[in-house]
């Protein structure tokens, strides 16, 4: 059964049924079968797509950018240089300038609330490419990940290890929720998910029959995982915080002994990518200089392991981004 997503934006995972998520991730699975056989499509022609970054990004930009033209359209980067958004002029000016000449929006920034504003008043369909808060894009192309290999999403025993109050944290909560997975947050508790939050999650949960839990024991909450995931324990705008973080999470960094307490050999491993794995960047040799670190939250040993599946999920990006582009905004 096909939905009629047209004019839809994306702000968050919670703006979609499970019925919808589940739409979108088989509309990926059709378009990466597509781009495999090297068919190009014409789904979005004619569209011009609006890409804006207040912060850095690889994957998310890559995966917008050549999602739209393996479609047909137009995509144009707008970097935090590049336009007057919040400066100069209002984030609501700002959207209803690029409303009338585009025909979608792409948001990377800091503030929940400048995506939920843009999607406000573009009249044009707005997707969260990553905000301090949530990070739904992600999410699909990580539930597609899951999916792949274990056949479903339902029931499938997904730990989320260390800043459990992330914008990853939080949105593999909603996602889990809405989708059926049972999800734990295993981190320390001054860096557990608002309650707010979870009390939704939980709301949700009642419908899939997904779990919620939250535990600060890096041993006893890995066991019996499916799928282990981490993210950098200092997230973009936050770059002061480094060394409590490292006090923090060194605990919950994610080893081969990790590994083996999920006494699950089918486990697998997930991160969103980029990953402090090695000292093989600028960042990477200064946490060394600094605090002695040679890796972070994930070791180089179970990144390069049998148990990674961290390009999967980055390549899945550009198929599950494609996806909510074409179901949104789409010619058929
Ligand atoms: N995972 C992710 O969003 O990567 P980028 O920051 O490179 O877009
Ligand atoms: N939590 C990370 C995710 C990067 C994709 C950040 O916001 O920097």
């Amino acid at each position: 059964m096909a939905f009629n997503l047209k004019g839809r934006s994306l702000l968050s995972l919670q703006d979609f049924s499970k019925e919808e998520i589940s739409y979108l991730l088989t509309l990926s699975k059709n378009l990466k079968d597509k781009k495999r056989a090297g068919i190009k499509g014409d789904n979005l022609a004619g569209k011009n797509i609006a890409m804006i970054f207040e912060k850095p990004s690889t994957r998310t930009r890559c995966a917008f950018s050549v999602g739209a033209k393996d479609e047909g359209g137009m995509p144009e980067y707008l970097g935090k240089n590049d336009i007057q958004l919040g400066k100069k002029e209002t984030v609501a000016d700002t959207a209803r300038v690029l409303g009338r000449m585009y025909d979608g929006i792409e948001y990377r920034g800091y503030k929940h609330e400048t995506v939920e504003i843009l999607a406000e008043y573009a009249g044009v369909p707005v997707w969260n490419g990553l905000t301090d808060q949530f990070h739904p894009t992600q999410i699909l192309a990580d539930f597609l990940t899951i999916e792949e290999n274990f056949g479903c999403l339902e029931g499938v025993n997904l730990v989320y290890v260390g800043d459990g109050r992330n914008n990853m944290a939080n949105s593999l909560m909603m996602g889990s929720a809405i989708m059926g997975l049972n999800y734990t947050i295993v981190a320390p508790k001054e860096l557990w998910p608002k309650q707010e939050l979870v009390d939704k999650a939980k709301e949700l949960a009642k419908d899939s029959k997904a779990t919620i839990e939250i535990t600060d024991d890096p041993v006893q909450g890995v066991k019996n995982a499916d799928a282990i995931y981490t993210d950098v324990w200092v997230s973009m705008g936050e770059e002061e915080k480094f060394e409590e973080r490292i006090e923090m999470l060194k605990p919950y960094q994610v080893n081969m002994e990790m590994i083996e307490n999920t006494e699950n050999e089918d486990v697998i491993f997930l991160h969103c990518l980029p990953a402090y794995h090695n000292t093989d960047t600028i960042n990477g040799k200064k946490m060394y200089e600094e605090y002695g670190l040679t890796e972070m939250e994930v070791t180089d040993e179970v990144f390069e392991s049998k148990y990674s599946r961290a390009f999967d999920e980055a390549e899945n990006r550009m198929h599950t981004i494609k996806a909510v582009m074409v179901a949104t905004l789409g010619n058929q």
